[in-house]
């Protein structure tokens, strides 16, 4: 009976292990130039470096998930041609799971222009991305949730978005505990209506541009201040570049975790994205360890372009 029972709990913990971790939002070109000293308007300078990169919240998020050996997948939309080629090609090249991905037939994958410079340490992005139609609740009906084990949303079509979320709970409702999915939202940029997301993660990050824009100057103030938005049990968490980031959860204790600046800083585009893919892989947001893990790969993440430097270490 004893030998029953724990092979009954070692195959659900081995089935948990296989489920993914999905995450739903933008995927684009990154055309990155890393410049010596950020470029004057209107002047005609050499950048030290120029490559392409997939780039896109929850893509990156993907990216990093894959280097820290977590089987994750990726839903979002592209239009067919030599972008989303090249896209293609690096998600299968990193083993994401990309059978969700929408593929429209009017509009253009989008793309941004970013410029990375090391000597100051930013990264400035130009982004278009508003002709492509975004995923829709429809689109997300036709996926099998039994694969998943936690569901990340990047902020962008928040009617929908909502939408998707209210299946997962649906979906949640007629399992134990331990099986559901857990489910998080990013809300990075500073547009009003992704503020209807608050309600709908049990984990939530918030950018420090959100934060700002609501008035507060910190992360710990952001938290005290945007924590009645959040649902009952969820954690708030805000990443604030080199301060680090913290967490509120519902036993109202605030963690804190400071940044783990690299030896030189080199390149801090995704650096959030890097982050939230390190808490998430932990699954235990609630967890000081799991702050410290985020912002210990997003700190390393910092000190080379680019992602792939995190499985060296
Ligand atoms: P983004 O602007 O890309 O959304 P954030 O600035 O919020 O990202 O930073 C996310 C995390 O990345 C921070 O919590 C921190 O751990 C790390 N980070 C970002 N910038 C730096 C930096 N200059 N030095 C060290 N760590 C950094
Ligand atoms: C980094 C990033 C880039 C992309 C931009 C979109 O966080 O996802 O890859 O160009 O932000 O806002």
């Amino acid at each position: 009976m004893m030998t029953c029972v724990r092979i009954k709990v070692q195959t659900e913990s081995n089935m948990a292990d296989q489920k993914k971790i999905l995450c739903v939002g933008l995927v684009c070109l990154d055309v990155i130039s890393v410049v010596e000293e950020y470029p004057e308007e209107d002047t005609d300078t050499r950048c030290v470096s120029q490559r392409w990169q997939r780039g896109g919240n929850a893509s990156n998020s993907c990216t990093v998930l894959s280097l820290l050996g977590a089987p994750c997948a990726f839903m979002g939309s592209l239009a067919a041609g030599p972008v989303a080629d090249f896209i293609m090609a690096d998600f299968l090249q990193r083993a994401i799971d990309v059978s969700a991905v929408a593929w429209q037939v009017k509009g253009q994958t989008p793309s941004a222009c970013c410029v990375v410079c090391p000597s100051s340490g930013s990264r400035t992005v130009l982004l278009y991305d508003t002709d492509l139609p975004d995923v829709t609740a429809e689109d997300f009906s036709r996926i099998d949730l039994a694969q998943f084990k936690w569901i990340h949303w990047e902020g962008r079509n928040p009617g929908e978005q909502v939408k998707m979320i209210l299946q997962v709970e649906k979906f949640n409702a007629q399992l134990p505990d331990h099986q559901r999915i857990g489910v998080s939202v990013e809300i990075e940029k500073t547009r009003e209506p992704l503020y209807e997301l608050f309600p709908y993660g049990d984990v939530v990050f918030v950018s420090k541009d959100v934060a700002r824009q609501f008035g507060f100057d910190s992360a710990e103030a952001a938290l005290k201040g945007l924590y009645p938005r959040v649902k009952k049990g969820a954690v708030l968490i805000c990443a604030w570049a080199e301060k680090g980031a913290d967490a509120l959860g519902p036993d109202g204790l605030l963690l804190h975790s400071d940044a783990f600046p690299p030896e030189t800083l080199v390149d801090t585009l995704g650096a959030g994205d890097t982050f939230n893919a390190g808490v998430l892989h932990t699954r235990c947001p609630t967890r000081a360890d799991a702050l410290a893990f985020g912002c210990r790969i997003a700190g390393r993440k910092c000190g080379f372009h680019g992602y792939d430097g995190i499985r060296d270490k």
